[in-house]
């Protein structure tokens, strides 16, 4: 039985985590420690109130006592550091929260639990949860990222990311932390934030609202079903190698206007109020920076440890599409308030 501190568990990938943790290890006790932000949302963990082995804690990875006081009162052996400032175009308009949560904020982690741990951590495990965006662009033909892939960041955001990547890897060669870092490529699925690719166009495509693209819409992600994002973390915990990294992918890549239209059709078969919706596709001005091409080869994971992703692109965009549908109440609660004069800003629109 293992005792988690879940950071950023309010948050897309964090909330999906708890929810596959309660189903897969329900002995387990987890405390998530979420600072609500814009991007945090008590709704996405709503229904584990009553679950004996799940706590929120309200509060920063950032506050060194907090953080101390609950790997000691709750004697966790499991930290899985999801807390950060997430959304590039946000880092490039206002990085200064990116320094602080995700640099500062994980060096604050990582002191507590060397604190708190004091070496006696042969079954701790610090997990951090990072991203391929470390790794840089790929042009059309190069190779996906592997673990030995420079790290050449290019946004506020992925530069933020690397920073704390390297503390990581740093406090496990100096003071021996048993640390564990995971580079995923871009999720996708239930409670994301309406600021993202994804359900940004799913909820605007709904509305008959315009699509926006930015540049010419050929961009390259890879994306991959959070669920499975989870699966892979779970691996690692269990499995992976203290001081060792590993990249988690789903080797599926897809252009953002194809990933748009295939969002389109999707509605237009569930929904066919604006059908056909590719008319709402507007493209406007492109992200400055923007790197070009994500890919992520996952082959250590997969075959040292024996991972894989379950769900196929064509069967989790419905699955994520059929769910903001469901969904609508957390829509309407997730944008209110503070998105909308982000949304207004952002796309140039009243
Ligand atoms: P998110 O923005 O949806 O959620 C972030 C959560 O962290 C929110 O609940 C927020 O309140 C919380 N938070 C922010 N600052 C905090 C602080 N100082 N202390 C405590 N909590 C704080 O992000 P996400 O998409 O769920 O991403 C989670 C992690 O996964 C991030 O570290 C991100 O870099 C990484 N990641 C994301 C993706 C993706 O596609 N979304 C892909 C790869 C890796
Ligand atoms: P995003 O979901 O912000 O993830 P990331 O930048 O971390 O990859 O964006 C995914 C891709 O979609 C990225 O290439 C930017 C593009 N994009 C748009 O074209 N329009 C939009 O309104 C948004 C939010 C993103």
């Amino acid at each position: 039985m293992r005792t988690l501190l879940v950071t950023g568990g309010a948050g897309f990938i964090g909330a999906n985590f708890i929810h596959y943790w309660v189903k897969h290890h329900s002995d387990d006790r987890i405390i998530n420690l979420d600072a609500l932000t814009y991007a945090g949302n008590p709704d996405n963990v709503a229904g584990l109130e009553g679950n004996t082995n799940y706590r929120f804690a309200h509060g920063s990875i950032d506050d060194a006592g907090l953080v101390r006081q609950l790997l000691d009162n709750e004697g966790v052996d499991t930290v899985v550091n999801f807390a950060a400032e997430s959304h590039v175009d946000r880092s490039i308009t206002g990085p200064e929260d990116f320094m602080q949560t995700n640099i500062h904020g994980t060096f604050t982690l990582l002191e507590a639990a060397r604190a708190a741990w004091q070496g006696n951590d042969e079954h701790c495990r610090f997990l951090h949860v990072s991203t391929d965006e470390v790794y840089g662009s790929l042009g059309p033909d190069d190779a996906p990222f592997t673990e030995q892939t420079p790290f050449a960041p290019n946004s506020p955001y992925s530069a933020s990311k690397a920073a704390s990547d390297h503390l990581v890897r740093a406090w496990f060669h100096t003071y021996g932390l048993p640390v564990l870092t995971t580079n995923c490529s871009n999720n996708y699925g239930p409670y994301q934030f309406p600021e993202k690719l994804i359900p940004l166009v799913i909820i605007n495509a709904l509305e008959g609202k315009p699509l926006p693209v930015y540049g010419d819409g050929k961009n390259i992600r890879d994306w991959l079903y959070v669920e499975d994002h989870c699966s892979g973390i779970d691996t690692v915990l269990s499995q992976g190698i203290p001081g060792e990294t590993y990249n988690i992918g789903g080797c599926n890549e897809w252009t953002n206007i194809d990933i748009v239209k295939r969002v389109c059709q999707t509605l237009d078969e569930l929904r066919p109020g604006y059908a056909p919706r590719e008319n709402l596709i507007t493209y406007v001005k492109d992200r400055p920076g923007h790197d070009r091409r994500y890919a992520i080869d996952s082959g250590k994971l997969m075959q040292r440890l024996g991972w894989a992703p379950e769900h196929r692109f064509e069967d989790g965009i419905v699955k994520t599409v059929e769910w903001y549908l469901e969904n609508r109440d957390w829509v309407e609660r997730a944008r209110s308030g503070e998105y909308r004069n982000y949304y207004r800003q952002q796309y140039n629109v009243d």
